[in-house]
């Protein structure tokens, strides 16, 4: 179910994002903020503090009871956040599709992580939301985030140029898709 803890390797599990994480995102944040900001929007500084967190978080909650996204974070065996997976700007009708984006905690990268999640969310997706694609767009030298796509299904369907606002600059950017299914529209 979508509301469901899912066991990704030994350590790491997969679940809802909750309002408890603020203070232990802002510490993995703060940890991987050099790991990850050639391929990150540049944040405030309050952007790595609990309270900043806990007011995204907030956000990103009212959204989900709203419909138009579902946060899950990466948890480590004490329950610390190391990771987070947002399905973004969900659209029902005659779309049914929504746009990934994602972070692994720096010190927790390179061990499959991101691909278990991702394959994860797929499935959740197409069975608990019914939608019928998921989409993502990286940065063109962001090799390690096409990697984890391609491994999941996912295909270029197009290019975008100047795409996003990516550490200071407008990013020319890769756009990929993964069709889930091609059954009857439902909902
Ligand atoms: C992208 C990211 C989520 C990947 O997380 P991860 O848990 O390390 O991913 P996985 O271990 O599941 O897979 C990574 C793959 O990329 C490969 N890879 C990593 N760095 C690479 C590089 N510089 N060149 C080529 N391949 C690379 C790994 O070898 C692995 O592929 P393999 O299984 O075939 O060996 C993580 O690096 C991250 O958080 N980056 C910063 C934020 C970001 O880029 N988010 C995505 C924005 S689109």
């Amino acid at each position: 179910m979508i509301d469901d803890i899912h066991r990704l390797d030994a350590e790491v599990r997969l679940r809802p994002a909750a309002p408890a994480d603020a203070a232990s995102l802002a510490v993995s944040l703060t940890r991987s903020r050099a790991y990850m900001q050639p391929w990150e929007p540049d944040r405030p500084d309050t952007f790595y503090t609990e309270q900043g967190q806990r007011e995204r978080l907030a956000g990103m909650l009212a959204d989900r009871d709203a419909g138009r996204v579902m946060p899950w974070v990466l948890a480590d065996e004490q329950d610390r956040v190391v990771g987070g997976f947002n399905l973004n700007g969900i659209v029902l009708g005659p779309f049914r599709s929504g746009v990934l984006g994602y972070w692994v905690d720096v010190e927790y990268a390179g061990r499959g992580l991101a691909t278990a999640a991702v394959e994860r969310i797929c499935e959740l997706a197409r069975d608990e939301l019914r939608l019928h694609r998921v989409e993502a767009g990286t940065v063109l030298d962001n090799v390690a985030s096409q990697r984890v796509l391609a491994k999941c299904g996912f295909e270029q369907y197009g290019m975008a140029p100047r795409y996003l606002h990516i550490n200071g600059e407008w990013r020319d950017h890769r756009l990929f898709q993964r069709i889930l299914h091609d059954g009857p529209l439902t909902g």
